[in-house]
């Protein structure tokens, strides 16, 4: 959501921030822009849509000298996607990019309208460039301090003045890191846009600000210079290379297998690095999108294996609804990139109420990583394509030994030792889904059904087909249909029957019958064939703790294909953002 990219060298930023907008394009944008910058002079060129706009603009203008850049992909918040809204904005002497939202925009405007201010878009960021130049006479870093000091929100920033050659950073909720070189230095919103140049790199925290030049980095705070660790990304740039596939989706979904083996060998040789939740009365998963449907799973694997008492949540509802510390309570954040607004928000919460916090998390940089009191890293790797695929099953993985770490029950672990090579067998089923695919692709309403843990894999199944095909669907607990849904379904309506909670199958088989006599069209995955059943999917059985995991890469795959046949923008689907850094 929204990405940001500065330079400051000895050479033109122009490349360097194209590539760098390319690189964060994954995070979900409607428009972008470049600002290039010598002493004096200044350049803006912006434009809608996709970034190949903005270069071919930047190809066809006359570009001044430049040493010093700003650039940024803009997810629409205050004000439409248009080319007055996209960033950079310029105010008077100073031009900046902005992630994030500022709350008090409106009342800022007021103030600086009165002041003569005279204001060409609709955005916060614009004002917000205002502030800082409304402070501004001559001391960059006062101005910055005291138009902060007014802003309420969250913000990253990456501001020029005009008259002198540094760039410089401040963040609040928002990320925002400094990457270090010889002779040029830059700024990110994530290491994914630098790592082609360095590894090297700065994490700016809340409250300090970054002054760049081409040979100096220097973090003040509180009006006075600190010492910051220079730390190393340990991520290969060929990480974040399609190697070979079409999209990053298949490609991520292909990388299970393997990460499922690194994220569980630590603690397959040594369960107890896992915590045990029994120490704890209540357990609060808080989440947002995939993540809470992850969650969702390890709500029902820890009721139901170890009887611990699980609330599962999402983190906007959770950040603002009462909740109730009555009892010892451990609070467990889901997140991918440590970095969603909702959900750190939902952890201050608990943080602010003296709760224990545990994060699920991929970005060990991150917020979420960096604030809670536990973590458990699930080894994803970069994820580029904006729908969630590999992240989620890790996160599954987790909550699977969770709830056998928490639960009494004999040993699994050779069983648990076998989950990459049975989730590489169901990957090479792709003809399966290319077919099942072929089906539904033209449908315009498809429904997944199941029972219990099956109903949260219905939840993510659901979510993956609607967000990267356009295609409506609907996750549907298989008891409840007939209150209401069933009305919906026709003749041929495509209908997933998700089965493989053994407690429950009978009751499913039954539901999923009630579909079928009414002519939808039903495709059966289960650990077990259904009888009078043409389309079944049927995945090995495993532990039930992991069973979720041998069904959901069967439905991310064939969310991709129906994408493919519907020629959507598979990695980057219309309005959506990787990282929802955003309220
Ligand atoms: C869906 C998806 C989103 C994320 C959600 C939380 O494919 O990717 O629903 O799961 O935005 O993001 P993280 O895990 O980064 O907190």
């Amino acid at each position: 959501m929204c990405g940001i990219v500065g330079y400051v060298g000895k050479h033109s930023p122009k490349d360097f921030l194209l590539n760098g907008l390319k690189s964060l394009e994954y995070r979900g944008y409607d428009s972008a822009g470049i600002a290039l910058k010598n002493k004096h002079d200044l350049q803006i060129i912006k434009s809608v849509g996709k970034i190949k706009n903005l270069e071919e603009k930047v190809k066809n203008a006359s570009l001044i000298k430049s040493n010093i850049g700003i650039a940024h992909t803009r997810w629409a918040t205050h004000g439409a996607p248009t080319e007055n809204n996209a960033h950079p904005h310029q105010v008077g002497k100073v031009t900046l990019v902005h992630n994030g939202i500022i709350e008090n925009a409106g009342e800022i405007k007021e103030r600086l309208l009165k002041e003569g201010y005279i204001f060409n878009s609709d955005t916060d960021t614009e004002v917000a460039c205002g502030l800082i130049n409304y402070y501004y006479d001559g001391d960059e870093i006062k101005a910055i301090e005291k138009a902060i000091e007014k802003l309420t929100g969250s913000y990253a920033f990456g501001i020029m003045f005009e008259g002198n050659e540094k760039l410089y950073a401040v963040r609040k909720g928002s990320p925002l890191i400094v990457g270090i070189n010889d002779a040029e230095n830059y700024i990110a919103s994530d290491i994914t846009a630098i790592i082609n140049y360095t590894n090297k790199y700065i994490l700016l925290d809340e409250g300090e600000i970054a002054v760049i030049s081409d040979n100096e980095v220097e973090i003040i705070k509180d009006s006075k210079k600190i010492n910051k660790e220079v730390l190393t990304a340990d991520i290969s740039a060929e990480a974040k290379d399609k190697q070979g596939y079409d999209h990053y989706m298949l490609k991520e979904i292909m990388e299970e297998p393997v990460l499922l083996e690194n994220t569980l060998r630590p603690f397959l040789a040594d369960i107890s690095l896992i915590p045990d939740l029994r120490e704890y009365e209540e357990v609060h998963i808080v989440a947002c999108g995939s993540a809470m449907y992850a969650g969702m799973i390890g709500k029902s694997l820890l009721e139901e294996k170890a009887s611990i008492k699980v609330m599962c949540e999402l983190a906007s509802e959770y950040r603002y609804k009462k909740v109730f510390y009555d009892r010892k309570t451990l609070v467990i954040l889901v997140s991918q990139s440590g970095e969603t607004a909702d959900t750190i928000a939902a952890m201050r919460k608990a943080k602010e109420n003296g709760i224990d916090t545990l994060a699920i998390v991929n970005v060990k940089t991150s917020t979420i990583a960096r604030e809670t009191d536990r973590q458990i890293y699930i080894e994803a790797g970069p994820e580029i394509a904006v729908a969630t695929t590999k992240a989620y099953i890790l996160q599954v993985a987790i909550f699977g030994l969770l709830a056998y770490r928490a639960s009494n029950s004999i040993n699994i672990i050779s069983e648990i030792k076998k989950l990459p090579r049975y989730v590489n067998e169901i990957l090479g089923d792709r003809d399966t889904y290319l077919k099942i695919a072929k089906e539904i692709y033209q449908n315009n309403d498809i429904f997944f059904i199941g029972r219990k843990i099956d109903y949260a894999i219905c939840m993510e199944g659901s979510l993956k087909l609607k967000e990267v095909s356009y295609l409506h669907s609907e996750a549907y607990q298989a008891g409840e249909l007939k209150h209401g849904t069933i009305s919906l379904i026709d003749d041929g309506t495509p209908v997933f029957g998700i089965i493989t909670d053994d407690d429950i199958r009978d009751k499913t088989i039954s539901n999923i019958e009630e579909v079928k006599s009414r002519g939808a069209k039903v495709i059966i995955v289960s650990n077990r064939k259904v009888s009078g059943y043409d389309r079944q999917i049927i995945v090995p059985k495993i532990s039930d703790y992991f069973q979720a995991i041998l069904v959901v890469p069967c439905l991310q795959l064939i969310a991709y294909e129906v994408a493919k046949l519907r020629g959507c923008d598979i990695d980057k689907p219309k309005n959506l953002a990787k990282s929802v850094t955003v309220e």
